[in-house]
Order: structure tokens, then C-alpha cells, then sequence
């Protein structure tokens, strides 16, 4: 029998994105960012993102279908992102998803955004070692996940208890005036700054953190803590080495998630450890996660970075292997769900 083509639809924050796959085999990919409508404003504006997905819509969706070189006909379900995410952008998506299946005759999958972001390493490395130790870090959300089965049982071990790591990297590059979205511009600065030019803290790591904390992390206090820094230097009327601070935040940041995840995974004795979420694209993360796996002798999946930020493929690759599995699919009555947890793959 072939393998299931499906198509995957994203929309839950400033991306819109359609992917197609065959199986575990990417056919299309293709995205429209409203990320520079937003830029000016320092964040992403949630009505600005919704009018944007309305627009984009469409023509990302025949773009895809072009580049697959796949018709309607062809296609065997729809999956799409039914949360976490701003409620107007998934709305956007579902309607949409909701729309192609009714006109097309397919079974539609609503499907966790954050666990997507996990299972997109199947298109680059294959079906997944289970059970395995997953860090998650995105935009909204920084999580260490024990999948025992990307299509349905995942335990959440531990996850931020204020911010999000890559919230930390956006609210650090707007502290040094680095501009929006911070991640990709502060992992540049940091490859020209000194990693042990700044000590800063390392969040839920003392002794007293780790009995209640162990698998949780806090970047609050580390962003707090940059904040302090340059405040302290400006009022002295000296200079802020950007590169520096960039490197030895990023360092932070890297040692902790890298560290924790170890733990994690020597802790459950699993021994495949896998990374996803839009940080996932960090240089320092990527180095550093695979210097420590290679020490205790876990093995490490990381896709590339161009799939670790959202896209409609991690989405499309997901519905694969859900359709595989033979869930069942989502009732056609299904809404978005803002805050929907990880622990609930479809909906
Ligand atoms: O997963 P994602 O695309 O969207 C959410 O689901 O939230 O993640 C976006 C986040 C942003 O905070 C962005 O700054 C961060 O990923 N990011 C990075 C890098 N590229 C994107 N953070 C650190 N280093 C990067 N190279
Ligand atoms: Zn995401």
C-alpha cells in the first residue's frame, strides 16, 4: 500500500504555512510571514497576525499544491493546527482546514502545534525512537516532554514556570536594541561576544529548586537579571559590549535547558533525546545539547533549523503518522483551543 499524503496547515501565530507530505517524505513546504508587519510593534500584534492569515491563506495553500505537484485527488487527510496559539490566527487555519475537508471529501485531524514541532524530525531522521526525552522550546513554551507515542501518550516531565525561552530571547534582544524577533539576532551577536564574560544566574538550579523544580525552568529572573546589568553599566556611563552579553545570555540559557534535559533523560533511563520548538534553530543550543548527549552516551535527533521554526510541515508530517496509527479523526464540529495542552495530540 503507499503511503498517505496528507496536508498540513499552520496558522497559530505570524506564520502562515501549508506543507504536504508522503508518509514521512516532505513534498511542499511553503510559508508566508507576516513577522515584519509586527517587527515595528516588538512582538507579534494578534489582529494584525489574523488579517495577515486571512490574506495569505489561500495562496500559500496553491503554492503548496504546486510544488508537491499533488491534486485534491490526491490528497488522503487534512491535518491543521487546532492550538496552543492566538485564538483569531487558529481560527483562521481551522476554517480554512475545516473548509478543504468538507470540499474535498477528507478526514480532517486536529492536531497539537507543540507536539508537531517534536514529530517534525521524522522528516529528516524517520519514524521516532520511542520511548524518548523531548525538549521543547518555542516562542510560548519551554517543556521537557517523555513521549512514549508522538500519536498520543506524552507525559509532560516539566516546563517553564514564568517565561518561555524564546520570549526570553525576544524581551533580552529588544534590552539591547536588536530588534524583532530576538532569537536568530542575539544567536548572531553571541558567535562575535565572550560566553564567560558575564555570570548570569541559571534559573530552578540550586539545591533548594530542584527538589519542587527539577524538570522546570525559569528564564525570568535571567532576563531580569541582563536587564540589571545594562542598567548598572549605562548609569556608569559606560558602554554595553552587546556581543558579550548576547553570548554569556545565550550560555545561560543553553546550560540550563541542555543540563535539565541529561537529567531528565538518565532520570526516566531513556536514551534517545530529541529537540524541537523555534530556539531549536539556536546555535549554541544545538552545539552544546550535543556535547552533553555524546558525554553520557544519549543519542540526539535535532531537524534542521529551517523546520524548527513553525511551519505547515511538521503539521502535515504529524497527521502522517497519526493516519498511520489509524486514530480516529476529528469531529467536524471541533474549535481552536488557545491553551490546549500538550498532552493531547488530536482533538
Ligand atoms: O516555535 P516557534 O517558531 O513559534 C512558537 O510556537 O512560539 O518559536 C519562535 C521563537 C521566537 O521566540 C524566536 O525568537 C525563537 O523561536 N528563535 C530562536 C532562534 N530562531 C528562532 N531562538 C534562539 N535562537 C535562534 N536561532
Ligand atoms: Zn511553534
Amino acid at each position: 500500500m503507499s503511503e498517505p499524503i496528507v496536508l498540513g496547515v499552520e496558522s497559530s501565530c505570524d506564520e502562515t504555512s501549508v506543507g504536504i507530505v508522503e508518509g514521512l517524505k516532505l513534498l511542499a513546504n511553503e510559508t508566508a510571514s507576516s513577522v515584519d508587519l509586527h517587527a515595528r510593534f516588538g512582538g507579534v500584534v494578534p489582529e494584525v497576525a489574523s488579517r495577515a492569515h486571512l490574506e495569505a491563506i489561500g495562496p500559500t495553500l496553491r503554492r503548496a499544491l504546486d510544488a508537491a505537484d499533488v491534486t485534491p485527488g490526491q490528497i488522503d487527510a487534512i491535518a491543521v493546527t487546532a492550538g496552543p496559539g492566538l485564538m483569531g490566527a487558529l481560527a483562521v487555519g481551522v476554517a480554512a482546514a475545516k473548509a478543504l475537508a468538507l470540499a474535498w471529501d477528507k478526514p480532517l485531524y486536529g492536531l497539537n502545534h507543540l507536539v508537531a514541532h517534536v514529530g517534525v524530525d521524522m522528516l529528516d531522521h524517520g519514524p521516532l525512537p520511542q520511548p524518548c526525552l523531548a525538549l521543547l522550546v518555542s516562542g510560548g513554551h519551554s517543556s521537557l516532554l517523555l513521549v512514549r507515542d508522538i500519536t498520543g501518550d506524552i507525559e509532560q516531565l516539566g516546563s517553564t514556570i514564568d517565561d518561555a525561552a524564546g520570549e526570553a530571547y525576544d524581551k533580552v534582544a529588544r534590552l539591547l536594541g536588536l530588534g524583532y524577533p530576538g532569537g536568530p539576532v542575539v544567536d548572531s551577536a553571541a558567535q562575535r561576544g565572550d560566553p564567560r564574560a558575564i555570570a548570569f544566574p541559571r534559573g530552578l538550579t540550586a539545591r533548594h529548586d530542584m527538589e519542587k523544580h527539577r524538570f522546570d525552568f525559569s528564564f525570568s529572573g535571567l532576563k531580569t537579571a541582563v536587564a540589571r546589568w545594562i542598567e548598572i553599566r549605562e548609569r556608569d556611563g559606560l558602554e554595553v559590549p552587546v556581543d558579550d552579553v548576547a553570548a554569556s545570555f545565550q550560555e545561560a540559557v543553553a546550560d540550563v535547558l541542555t543540563a535539565k534535559t541529561v537529567d531528565a533523560a538518565r532520570e526516566y533511563g531513556v536514551s534517545d533525546v530529541i529537540l524541537g520548538g523555534g530556539v531549536a534553530a539556536n546555535s549554541r543550543l544545538r552545539a552544546l545539547l550535543e556535547q552533553r548527549c555524546a558525554e553520557t552516551g544519549l543519542s540526539l535527533r535535532r531537524p534542521r533549523p529551517g523546520l524548527c521554526t513553525d511551519n505547515g510541515a511538521m503539521i502535515a508530517v504529524l497527521g502522517s503518522a497519526v493516519v498511520a496509527a489509524r486514530k480516529p479523526a476529528s469531529a467536524m464540529t471541533f474549535s481552536p483551543d488557545s491553551g490546549l495542552p500538550v498532552t493531547q495530540v488530536v482533538v
